[in-house]
């Protein structure tokens, strides 16, 4: 069966919905609007589902012919806060944009679960629809898995792609894979450095946080320098250091606040005890003390090997050899696509389909970011091809 073709019959279906999703653009947890529409073509289309995290998040389900495996395919919803500067003809006008092209992701995986109920009687298992709200920020995925979302039926495997440009040395129209790591934890430090404040000409009199801050800051470098092994990627950035009031002043407390970034569970739990003790080692070798905030946000996106062997395979029949590049280095921003793939063995791939706006490619989260339309139907071949083969 020529999959391609299947989904070139949605094509005109992916087109619409994404131009209209991208319309009405939402933020984080709340998509009222989002969810109400994705819900509405579920109807339409005689899927049933359920709603989690207040209604924002849906987990539709659809039943094969036969008993066997569920496959969880995914797509995020939620938009950014940027006002769009695309003039596009269905361009939003609420000072949101869909500037990362989750418009795109809900279409897709709305054009693979109308060819996928179409032809349920091939399924052998079934197919489980995580449309998920909030993964710009606060996340989504997780409240959803809190809520049951990888449960009853268990998922299996599952599988998500982004489209766009995310990772821009990939070719236009290429399918980007990745065995392993591939995107990086993405966790927020913030510690509160504390001393005692003193007349800056008698620093005698004072517990000096700003010399302590010195230590502190050039010591933390030393956790990537000189305990992490070097092919091991960490990435420790202090964006923020806040404390005193003006030159004679020695305030009684400093803070500082950033970002730590990791491709291994091990390695992260490691770095974010040491950040603690050399901290507080320090500030209290010089009579202060130390107090660390570590919010673990999005964890490492690891891909399961044997599933994005079985995966590539897939997508040869899909795409053809020459249209597959194994990404040899991740990158190290986040995802929580990750938290699903901690639930189950999959996949995340990168489908690279940007378009220009005024003859120029924007970046993702650009007021002018677009995506090229006529690769959904390559998309939503994948979601389908993989249904078909895993659940065979
Ligand atoms: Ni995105």
């Amino acid at each position: 069966m020529d999959i391609l073709n299947l989904t070139k019959n949605v094509e005109e279906d992916m087109i619409k919905w994404r131009r209209d999703l991208h319309r009405i653009p939402e933020l984080g947890l709340d998509l009222p609007k989002t969810s109400a529409y994705v819900q509405g073509v579920l109807d339409e289309l005689g899927i049933e589902y359920k709603t989690l995290v207040n209604g924002n998040a849906i987990v539709g389900l659809i039943h094969g012919g036969e008993e066997g495996p569920v496959m969880a395919l995914r797509a995020d919803m939620d938009a950014l806060p940027i006002k769009e500067e695309t003039g596009l003809e269905f361009a939003s006008d609420n000072g949101k944009m869909h500037a990362c092209g989750h418009d795109g992701h809900t279409a897709m995986l709305l054009g693979a679960a109308k060819v996928l109920q179409e032809n349920r009687n091939l399924i052998k298992g079934k197919v489980k629809l995580l449309f998920q709200p909030g993964e710009e920020y606060p996340g989504g995925a997780l409240p959803m898995i809190e809520e049951g979302a990888m449960e009853d039926p268990k998922v299996d495997a599952v599988m998500g792609i982004h489209n766009g440009h995310i990772f821009p040395e990939i070719p236009k129209g290429m399918i980007g894979i990745k065995y392993g790591p591939m995107m990086a934890s993405m966790d927020r430090i913030l510690l509160k450095i504390k001393g005692k404040g003193a007349h800056g000409a008698y620093p005698h009199d004072s517990i000096d946080p700003i010399s302590m801050s010195f230590q502190i800051g050039t010591a933390l470098q030393t956790l990537v320098s000189r305990e992490t092994k070097p092919v091991d990627p960490v990435v420790l950035s202090i964006c923020r250091i806040e404390g005193g009031f003006n030159q004679n002043i020695i305030p009684g407390m400093v803070e500082m606040e950033g970002t730590v970034r990791t491709l291994n569970r091990e390695t992260r739990s490691r770095i974010a005890r040491r950040i603690e003790e050399v901290s507080k080692g320090i500030a209290q070798s010089m009579r202060g003390d130390a107090e660390l905030t570590y919010d673990f946000k999005y964890p490492p996106l690891i891909n399961d090997e044997e599933f994005t062997k079985f995966f590539r395979e897939v997508a040869v029949k899909v795409v053809g050899e020459d249209k597959i590049l194994e990404m040899k280095e991740p990158v190290m921003g986040g995802e929580d696509m990750a938290y699903f793939l901690e639930k189950a063995p999959g996949t995340f791939i990168f489908l690279n389909n940007p378009k220009e706006i005024e003859g120029a490619i924007y970046p993702h989260h650009n007021s002018k970011f677009d995506i090229d339309e006529s690769y959904f139907k390559v998309g939503a071949a994948l979601f389908v091809q993989t249904v078909f083969d895993y659940l065979k």
